[in-house]
């Protein structure tokens, strides 16, 4: 089901609009090895993502340290989490993480189909997110930077540009503040 169908999914807080969790489920949905996500929060995402799991068999490492990014108030929490992991039935199809993106992503042991990357969002996190999931990804694999376009983050959007321009990424579409490259080798 999709996530802007679902009576439940709205009800987790997060920034992940309705267009753009509908479209991180279709990408989902379309993968059927794994996929990254940095930036778990409460979830919201997660769910999106997961969703498409469950139709694809696909299987979901979402990754937070839990210690929220210097724009949030509150941090998020793991237990809210995993609750949602349990209320939208995705305990076989999805894993969650926690720890610094830069440790924990190059301990899992799968190569990806898919990367969203929604960290911390300076310049510098945004590029050191992608080059730690770049490593992992397959051939032709689906990377997804949230705010990255017109969200007036413009860190995220300088450094999606120049990873756009010095890797072999090739732009698929945008989707709200989601920009989708797709890797070229
Ligand atoms: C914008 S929120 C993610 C929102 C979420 N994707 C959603 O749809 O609601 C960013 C999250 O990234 C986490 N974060 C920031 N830097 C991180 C890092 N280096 N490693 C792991 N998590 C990080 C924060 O704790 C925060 O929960």
């Amino acid at each position: 089901m999709r996530p802007s169908q679902h009576p439940d999914w709205n009800s987790i807080f997060g920034w992940c609009v309705k267009f753009e969790a509908d479209y991180l489920y279709e990408i989902a949905r379309s993968v059927t090895g794994n996929i990254v996500e940095i930036g778990t929060y409460q979830g919201r995402s997660m769910v999106a993502i997961g969703l498409g799991c469950l139709e694809s068999g696909a299987h979901l490492y979402t990754v937070d340290h839990y210690l929220g990014s210097p724009e949030h108030r509150t941090p998020p929490a793991k237990e809210v989490v995993v609750q949602n992991q349990f209320k939208f039935g995705l305990m076989r199809h999805v894993t969650v993480l926690e720890g610094d993106s830069q440790v924990v992503v190059p301990t899992i042991e799968a190569s990806f189909d898919m990367a969203y990357i929604d960290g911390t969002h300076s310049y510098r996190a945004v590029f050191d997110d992608f080059l730690v999931c770049w490593k992992k990804l397959t051939s032709h694999a689906n990377i997804l930077f949230h705010d990255a376009y017109k969200g007036g983050w413009t860190e995220v959007e300088d450094a999606v540009k120049q990873i756009a321009m010095r890797w072999p990424m090739e732009q698929v579409n945008v989707a709200g503040s989601i920009v989708h490259f797709r890797k070229m080798t």
